[in-house]
C-alpha cells in the first residue's frame, strides 16, 4: 500500500496545488492561481494536501463561515471567511487521476473532518454534483437538496456533515 502523508498547505505548494485543480476541474469551476494564494494565506489550517513521496497529489480547502450553505460569494472573496464562524466548509477535493480510487480523497476529508471536530465546528457542509453525493453521504454528510449556487454554470447539491 502507498504510504500517504497528510499535512496543513504552505505558501511553497502554490504552484503544484494550481496545477492539481486545473488537472481536476474544467476551466469553468476551477479556481485560480490568485484564489488559492489568497485561500492559503487566509485559512491554511482548513487547507490539508496529501503527498506521496514528497509530490503532492491532492488536497482539499475550504473557509469557516456562520452561514449553514455554500454561496458563490465564499469561493471568490476570503472575506467571507469568519474564523470564529460556527461550520467549516469544503469547496474542493481533488486528487489527479492516476492516485484516485485509493482511498486518498477519503484520508483527506477525515483529517479534515478532524480538524473541524478538534476546532469546535458545529458542522461541514459543501456543494457537489449529483454523481458524488453518494461518495460524501459515506461520510455521513446528508443531501439538503439542489444548492442556489451556480457556481461554473453547473447544478450542485448542499450538504452537511453535522459533527
Ligand atoms: C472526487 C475525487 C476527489 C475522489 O478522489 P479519490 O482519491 O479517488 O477518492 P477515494 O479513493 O476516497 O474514493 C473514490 C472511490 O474509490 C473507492 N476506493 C477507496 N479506496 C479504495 C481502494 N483501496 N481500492 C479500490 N477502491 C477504493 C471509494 O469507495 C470510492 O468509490 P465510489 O466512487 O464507488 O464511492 C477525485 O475523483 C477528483 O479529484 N475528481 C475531480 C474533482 C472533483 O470532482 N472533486 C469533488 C468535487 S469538489
Amino acid at each position: 500500500m502507498i504510504e500517504v502523508r497528510i499535512r496543513k498547505v504552505t505558501p511553497t505548494d502554490l504552484n503544484r496545488v494550481a496545477e492539481i485543480e486545473a488537472i481536476c476541474f474544467p476551466a469553468a469551476e476551477a479556481a485560480s492561481q490568485e484564489a488559492f494564494q489568497q485561500r492559503i494565506a487566509a485559512f491554511p489550517e482548513y487547507f490539508l494536501v496529501a503527498e506521496i513521496n514528497d509530490t503532492l497529489v491532492g488536497f482539499i480547502n475550504g473557509c469557516v463561515t456562520n452561514s449553514s450553505v455554500i454561496y458563490d460569494e465564499l469561493f471568490a472573496n476570503t472575506q467571507h471567511h469568519v474564523p470564529n464562524g460556527v461550520n467549516a466548509s469544503v469547496f474542493g477535493l481533488d486528487v489527479i487521476p492516476e492516485y484516485r480510487n485509493q482511498g486518498i480523497a477519503a484520508q483527506l476529508m477525515k483529517h479534515f473532518i478532524q480538524e473541524a471536530k478538534i476546532a469546535g465546528k458545529k458542522s461541514i457542509i459543501l456543494t457537489c454534483k449529483a454523481k458524488l453525493i453518494h461518495y460524501y453521504a459515506s461520510f455521513g454528510y446528508v443531501n439538503d437538496g439542489v444548492s442556489k449556487s451556480t457556481h461554473g454554470g453547473a447544478e450542485w447539491f448542499d450538504m452537511t456533515l453535522v459533527l
